[in-house]
C-alpha cells in the first residue's frame, strides 16, 4: 500500500512515519512529505521516500499524491494561514484519487469555540465536501505543551492557567502518532476518533509537577489578560500568547476533554498517563 505522511518533517509527522515503519510497513511504501530540506534528509536515512512540498504550492501536492492510497494529513502550523494551503491539500487528495485522507483536527472541532478549531472545523467541512474517504483524528493537547515547560513552573513554584478547574484530555505526540498510524492501516478506520488521555485539571498538573520533583508547585488561575501579559512578559509573542489563553478559556469550558477510550482503542492499551509523562521529563 502507498502511504503518504504530510508534516513528516515536523514533531508528529515524524513519529507517525516511525510508528508506520514499527508496525512493519516497508520503508519503501512510505513517502514523508515536509519543506525543510535538512530534515528531509534526516527522513531519508530511515529508509523511506521523501519529496518536498508546500501546502501553498498545489502542483508541489499534485506531484506528491500521484499513486497514493492512503494520506496522513498533518494540520499546518501557520495558524490564521492555513484554510487557503489545507484546500491545496484536500483537492489534491481529490484529483489524485487518494482513498483515505486521515486529517489530525482538534477535539470537538464541530462544536468548540476556542479560535484555534475554527481551521480545523472548515478543513473538515472541506474534506467532507470533497467527497474524499476521509477519518478525523481530532486529537486533544499534546502533553509536551505542559511537560516542555517543567523547568518554568519549577522556577515560579506555579502553573499559571486561566482554565479553571477545567479538564484537558492531553496524551503525547508520540502516542497520538501511533494511532494516526494505526488509523492509517485500518481495515474500516471511523469517520471520527476523538483523541486524548486520561483527563486531568491544572491543579493536578501543577500537584503532579510537585510529586515529580519533591518541590512546592501550586495551580495558580488568573483572568485570561493576566495570563496573556504574563506569557508576553516571559518572552512569548503576543499572538501566540493570546492563542494560548484563548485554548485554556476553550479548556475551561471543557473542549479538550475527551473520552479516553479512542485513544486507547487504537493504541490498544491505555495512552502515557500524565504522571508517567511528568516523570520523564523531571
Ligand atoms: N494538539 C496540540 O496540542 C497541538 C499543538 C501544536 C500544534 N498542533 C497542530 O498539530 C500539527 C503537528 O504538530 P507538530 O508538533 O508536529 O508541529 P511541528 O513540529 O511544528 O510540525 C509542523 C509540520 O507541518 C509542516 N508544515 C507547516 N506548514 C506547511 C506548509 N505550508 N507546507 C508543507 N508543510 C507544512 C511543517 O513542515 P516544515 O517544518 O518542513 O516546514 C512540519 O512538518 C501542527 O502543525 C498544528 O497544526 C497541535
Amino acid at each position: 500500500m502507498s502511504l503518504v505522511v504530510t508534516g513528516a518533517t515536523g514533531q508528529l509527522g515524524r513519529l507517525a512515519v516511525t510508528a508506520l515503519l514499527a508496525k512493519g510497513v516497508p520503508a519503501d511504501q512510505i513517502l514523508a512529505l515536509g519543506r525543510d530540506e535538512e530534515r528531509l534528509a534526516g527522513l531519508a536515512a530511515l529508509g523511506v521516500r521523501t519529496q518536498r512540498v508546500d501546502y501553498a504550492d498545489r502542483a508541489s501536492l499534485d506531484a506528491a499524491f500521484a499513486g497514493a492510497e492512503r494520506v496522513l494529513f498533518v494540520s499546518g502550523s501557520e495558524v490564521g494561514s492555513r484554510l487557503p494551503q489545507h484546500r491545496n491539500v484536500i483537492e489534491a487528495a481529490k484529483d489524485g484519487g487518494v482513498r483515505l485522507l486521515a486529517y489530525t483536527s482538534i477535539s470537538n472541532a464541530d462544536t468548540a469555540g476556542l479560535g484555534l478549531a475554527a481551521e480545523h472545523k472548515a478543513t473538515e467541512e472541506a474534506i467532507v465536501a470533497s467527497g474524499v474517504p476521509h477519518t478525523f483524528l481530532r486529537n486533544s493537547w499534546y502533553l509536551e505543551n505542559y511537560t516542555d515547560h517543567l523547568a518554568t513552573y519549577l522556577e515560579h513554584g506555579a502553573v499559571l492557567g486561566a482554565a479553571g478547574d477545567g479538564k484537558v484530555s492531553a496524551a503525547t505526540r508520540a502516542d497520538y502518532a501511533e494511532a494516526a498510524a494505526s488509523a492509517l492501516l485500518a481495515e474500516q478506520p471511523a469517520a471520527v476518533y476523538e483523541l486524548g488521555g486520561a483527563a486531568f485539571g491544572l491543579a493536578e498538573l501543577a500537584a503532579t509537577v510537585a510529586e515529580a520533583t519533591g518541590q512546592d508547585v501550586t495551580y495558580v488561575d488568573v483572568p485570561a489578560p493576566e495570563l496573556v501579559s504574563a506569557l508576553v512578559g516571559g518572552g512569548v509573542p503576543q499572538p501566540f500568547a493570546e492563542v494560548l489563553a484563548d485554548a485554556d478559556l476553550g479548556l475551561g469550558r471543557g473542549e479538550l476533554y475527551v473520552d479516553p477510550a479512542d485513544l486507547a482503542g487504537l493504541l490498544g492499551r491505555p495512552a502515557t498517563t500524565l504522571a508517567d509523562a511528568v516523570r520523564a521529563a523531571a
